[in-house]
């Protein structure tokens, strides 16, 4: 019997209840509804939420990533060493200097970036590197700090799947140099665009922060305020990077269900990771050890030897079926940008192009009800029996 294509499981669906309205009704009454108190409250409670000295909300993680960079100094010319398996965003930001992303592979039969392999391509021009905590839990970042303090490089961590996540017991935004978080609208908490960047580094802070409002010096977003003043100086050229008030609220009433939204993915995890993990067809994720994992994306392999059909087909198959799914990542190195201008090539990251070519991100969301996990279990084992060898 066909499983029911009645209502379509999307592969995301924001947890939105009535502290996030609440929370950006009272903006909208207050008249204020860009940079303000809601932002800085914000900032504070991430800041200690992650354990970290400083937090600077920001319009999205690619803008932290850029700051990032721009806070060590990146110059033209310089490398920035970052795994193939990731987002366009953690690549751009290092051509938005004129410097060269250097692209690595992952570990064999991981997702996440080869500490070795980041070694062999340390160059005198290397200034840092980016792990990417794919899927939501850290990369091995004892190997990662220690190749970086032998070789004076800076760690800017790409946290967009990261939250809440840890690495033996340290909460991801409080390891490396700097962390950059997502609040995408698919991201683990949401407010539709944003990101958080945080550091424990008190002149990067600063920087970060004025580089977000124009290279205004402190406080700029005061000037329309009471306690604030009309005058103010532009110290060099920044961005237009700050976060509003209205987005705060959603931040807010996220942050505090935060641990609540992370543990109902992990259940949901939980149940594909019994329900398929004894199929033929599929592969479930495994999990190093001493990490805490946001479950941000629960990623299925498919098995090639046993079935007849491709990760394409089975992705089509799933639709059909009335389930949403997505793919993370295309290796950048496969993308034209890197082929035609960067001079990568495939089948130069084997690592990452086994993953790429046999993953399918399978729903994963607090609001997923116990019946929607088995409405995509029971249509996998469709798929599976359909088309197995
Ligand atoms: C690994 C990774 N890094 C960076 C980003 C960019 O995040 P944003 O959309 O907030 O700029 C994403 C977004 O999907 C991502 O998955």
């Amino acid at each position: 019997m066909s499983v029911s294509t009645a209502t379509f499981l999307p592969f995301h669906r924001a947890l939105i209840g009535e502290e996030e309205m609440e929370g950006v009704l009272e903006v909208l009454r207050s008249g204020w509804l860009t940079t303000g108190p809601r932002v800085k409250e914000f900032e504070a409670q991430f800041a200690a939420f992650v354990g970290a000295p400083h937090a600077i909300a920001v319009s999205s993680c690619t803008a932290a990533l850029h700051l990032a960079l721009a806070a060590i100094g990146l110059e033209e010319g310089d490398e920035v060493i970052l795994p193939t398996m990731t987002f366009a965003a953690s690549g751009e930001v290092v051509l938005y200097f004129n410097a060269k992303p250097v692209l690595v592979d992952s570990l064999s039969g991981s997702f996440h970036v080869d500490p070795d392999a980041i070694e062999r391509a340390i160059t005198p021009r290397t200034r840092a590197i980016i792990p990417v905590h794919y899927a939501g839990y850290p990369c091995a970042m004892d190997e990662i700090l220690q190749i970086a303090k032998q070789h004076g490089l800076k760690v800017i961590e790409d946290a967009a799947h990261a939250l809440p996540s840890s690495y033996k017991g340290r909460p991801v935004g409080s390891i490396g140099d700097i962390s950059c978080f997502s609040f995408y609208a698919t991201k683990t908490l949401t407010t539709g665009e944003g990101g958080m960047i945080t550091t424990g580094d008190a002149e990067f802070a600063d920087r970060m922060r004025r580089l977000s409002l124009h290279g205004i010096s402190k406080d700029a977003w005061k000037r329309y305020r009471a306690e604030g003043t009309w005058r103010y100086d532009v110290l060099e050229a920044g961005y237009k990077y700050n976060f509003t008030d209205l987005q705060a609220a959603l931040g807010i009433a996220q942050l505090g269900k935060c641990e609540a939204m992370q543990r109902s993915r992990a259940a949901i995890a939980e149940r594909y990771d019994a329900a398929l993990g004894g199929l033929d067809a599929f592969e479930i994720p495994a999990y190093p050890e001493h990490i805490g994992h946001a479950h941000h994306l629960y990623v299925l392999l498919v098995n090639a030897d046993a079935l007849r059909i491709d990760r394409d087909r089975v992705i089509e198959e799933l639709k059909t079926r009335g389930i949403g799914t997505s793919v993370h990542f295309i290796p950048l190195h496969l993308h034209s940008l890197y082929r035609d201008q960067l001079c990568y090539a495939a089948g130069q990251f084997p690592n990452a192009e086994e993953r790429f070519e046999r993953a399918i991100s399978l729903p994963i969301y607090p609001g997923m009800s116990d019946a929607d996990a088995d409405r995509v279990i029971e249509a996998l084992v469709e798929v599976g029996q359909e088309h197995g060898r």
